[in-house]
């Protein structure tokens, strides 16, 4: 009987721990789960929209909160940059050719990006977006 006294007790708390709700609702979630969609339409026609493709396509590891964010920042501080440097949009020392070297073949700990992950008319937005450098 004692036992049963036991169980019931601590069945109840854990109810009440799951349904009580966390105080103040959920964290927000950060910006690199919160991407938007990729774009409609053709993605082998040229011009798609840079941003949109590459905060879709890009932005779960380079939005705020990112993985590659998160590295570049560091990399970025590290070579006496502002912390906001670490935020590919925020660069303008990057060239076309460059970003798109990188997607194509990858570098250090970002893995490369396919033609099915990203068309080259996507690419070829994504860089001139990022591209400031020319
Ligand atoms: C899986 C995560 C991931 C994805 C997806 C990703 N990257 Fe990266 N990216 C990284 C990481 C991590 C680095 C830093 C690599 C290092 O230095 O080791 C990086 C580095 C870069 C750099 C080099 C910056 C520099 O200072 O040299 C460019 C440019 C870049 N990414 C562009 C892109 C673009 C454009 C896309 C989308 C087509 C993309 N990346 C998708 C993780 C990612």
């Amino acid at each position: 009987m004692k036992r049963i006294v036991i169980v019931a007790a601590l069945v109840a708390m854990g109810a009440a721990a799951y349904a009580a709700p966390p105080a103040g609702g959920p964290p927000p979630m950060p910006p690199y789960m919160l991407r938007p969609l990729a774009p409609e339409g053709d993605r082998l026609k040229p011009g798609r929209d840079g941003k949109t493709v590459f905060e879709a396509q890009c932005g779960y590891c380079h939005l705020v909160g990112g993985m590659g964010t998160n590295l570049l920042t560091k990399q970025q501080m590290m070579a006496g940059n502002p912390p906001e440097k670490g935020l590919l949009s925020n660069r303008d020392d990057l060239t076309r050719d460059y970003v798109k070297a990188v997607v194509r073949m990858g570098k250090g700990a970002m893995p490369q990006q396919t033609k099915v992950d990203l068309t080259d008319a996507e690419l070829d937005a994504v860089a001139a977006y990022l591209g400031k450098a020319g």
